[in-house]
């Protein structure tokens, strides 16, 4: 009776708290105000994403201005209103096909507001050159395409920049008041630089795509001289041209981007290169201090790279990310099994689980802090926050159950915090991270029981749901798994062997505090 009582104090209680319609007016007054919130929230929403919509506008508008400009129609506007209308319909539709495909293809330059205006500067700053050059005592061909094209692919990536590269090669073509010649050579020096971008790995490849495409564009404008029959002399100085303008692209590059990069917080490949080199201070301090845990960050960086050139993600972001990836091991090395040397007894086995499970999960924050003490990009620092995921550290938690068998232990108290990998990049260091562990207790490694044990690796990961947010797709999660076991099967003999203590079959860890599935040691 008494508890009764309690419950119905309760429920007035909880009743009272919520102001509830009685009369039919006040209640219709409710829903109508219910129903406005639900429209302003939506406003606000609106508001958010119209950021885009607006640079989209002002982007649409201030190229249109220019190419009225270049065409000398805006002087004479009421005479020239058909022209006029079919030259706003035809950047319109440019304008349309190349946001089309990039909402397709890589939605977050669009969606993203900053990354956005980045975008369309890029863009403008390119036609406004040409502009520029077009209307000055200089060769047409000097258009520095192939910086464009490079600025681009860093950017958005090499297919996309190569799309809009062909876009805006059209957009040149109305500037240049329809010069195929220039509209061919920007493709095809600007194509070029945009294809190949993805593809370097050290700061002299910049030279070495700026040399491809200015040949590739010299030769254009020389058979293109030859069909319009010049002379020698004039087409060699045209070539020359097209030549120089891509050596100084390749020079304007290495000084331009790291400047993008420090006034948008933009990543790009020249910081990547700097960061891919073994002399970083952060690395030689890795080799120094867990040198386990340094070789096993190159051969992640190995698999990485690979896997990622395979489905056309930034195989150099991959590269570097997996170098950085266990930098936070620097804190505690002797607790990780790579850092152990043979016949070294595990650091865990005298730890109560709970505080293994600490030490295991705080390499991720500490990596991120020192990420952030030496100034990494935030990509760098996405993919060490985001290499384990949600995972959970099995061993310490199947240990703390054993332990503790009298009161409930949480599953989600020995997760890692995440979040889950965000980017392509940071699923495929995940991927790459896991497998390499593995790979590592292999005895007689044949590609069948590489690929096996990748198959089940992967598997593994998209059950447990830690590549939903990931952007991969099965098509790139098999190619992913295909490259692994190439690069696996291809250094397999050269690779250096860790001491392995030989625990559970299915766990994610063992006592030495990796987070690595170990292979089941087969019954004799
Ligand atoms: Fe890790
Ligand atoms: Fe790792």
């Amino acid at each position: 009776m008494k508890n009764e009582k309690t419950i119905k104090i309760k429920k007035n209680k909880i009743e009272q708290k919520v102001p509830r319609p009685q009369s039919g007016i006040v209640r219709k007054i409710y829903a109508a105000l219910k129903k406005k919130l639900k429209y302003f929230r939506k406003l606000l929403e609106f508001i958010r994403k119209v950021n885009s919509w607006l640079i989209g506008i002002i982007f649409y508008i201030s190229t249109l201005l220019l190419v009225l400009k270049s065409l000398n129609l805006l002087h004479n506007f009421e005479d020239n209103l058909f022209k006029i209308t079919g030259i706003a319909l035809c950047i319109f539709i440019f304008l349309f096909i190349i946001l089309f495909y990039l909402s397709r293809y890589n939605s977050s330059v669009i969606t993203q507001p900053r990354k956005f205006l980045i975008f369309c500067l890029i863009n403008l700053g390119t036609l406004l050159l040409a502009h520029g050059i077009l209307n000055i005592d200089i060769s047409r061909y000097s258009i520095p395409a192939t910086l464009t094209g490079m600025i681009l692919a860093s950017f958005i990536g090499g297919r996309e920049a190569l799309s809009c590269v062909i876009i805006l090669g059209g957009l040149i073509g109305f500037i240049s008041n329809f010069s195929i010649d220039i509209v061919f050579t920007f493709i095809i020096m600007g194509g070029l630089a945009s294809l190949s971008m993805p593809f370097i790995h050290k700061r002299l490849d910049l030279f070495k795509i700026g040399f491809a495409s200015g040949i590739m564009g010299a030769v254009f404008i020389t058979s293109w001289g030859i069909l319009q029959g010049w002379d020698t002399k004039i087409i060699l100085t045209q070539s020359s041209f097209g030549m120089g303008s891509a050596l100084v692209s390749a020079f304007l590059a290495l000084e331009i981007l790291p400047f993008i990069e420090n006034l948008f917080g933009k990543l790009n490949y020249v910081k990547l290169l700097e960061l891919s080199q073994l002399n970083h201070p952060l690395l030689v301090k890795l080799k120094e201090k867990a040198a386990g845990t340094y070789q096993s960050c190159l051969m992640v960086g190995n698999l990485a790279e690979a896997a990622a050139e395979q489905i056309g993600a930034n195989s150099l972001l991959a590269k570097v990310g997996a170098y950085y990836h266990d930098i936070g091991k620097i804190k505690n090395p002797p607790y990780f099994v790579e850092n152990l040397t043979i016949n070294a007894k595990s650091k865990h086995e005298k730890v109560n689980p709970a505080l293994s499970r600490l030490i295991l999960v705080s390499h991720v924050k500490e990596g991120v802090q020192l990420a952030a003490k030496y100034k990494l990009p935030k990509e760098i620092k996405d993919i060490i926050r985001q290499h384990h995921g949600t995972t959970l550290t099995s061993f310490f938690y199947q240990e703390a159950l054993k332990k503790d068998t009298a009161s409930e232990i949480e599953e989600e108290s020995f997760r890692y915090p995440g979040p889950t990998p965000q980017s392509k990049e940071a699923a495929i260091v995940m991927l790459a991270d896991t497998v390499e562990a593995a790979s590592r207790t292999l005895e007689d490694p044949s590609p069948a029981r590489i690929r096996n044990m990748v198959e089940n690796l992967a598997k593994e990961k998209l059950t447990d749901r830690q590549l939903d947010e990931s952007q991969l797709n099965f098509k790139d999660l098999h190619l992913i798994q295909k490259s692994f076991v190439q690069t696996l099967t291809g250094s397999f003999h050269s690779r250096i062997k860790y001491p392995n203590n030989g625990q559970t079959a299915e766990t994610h860890e063992n006592k030495n505090g990796t987070n690595h599935p170990i292979e089941k040691k087969e019954k004799d």
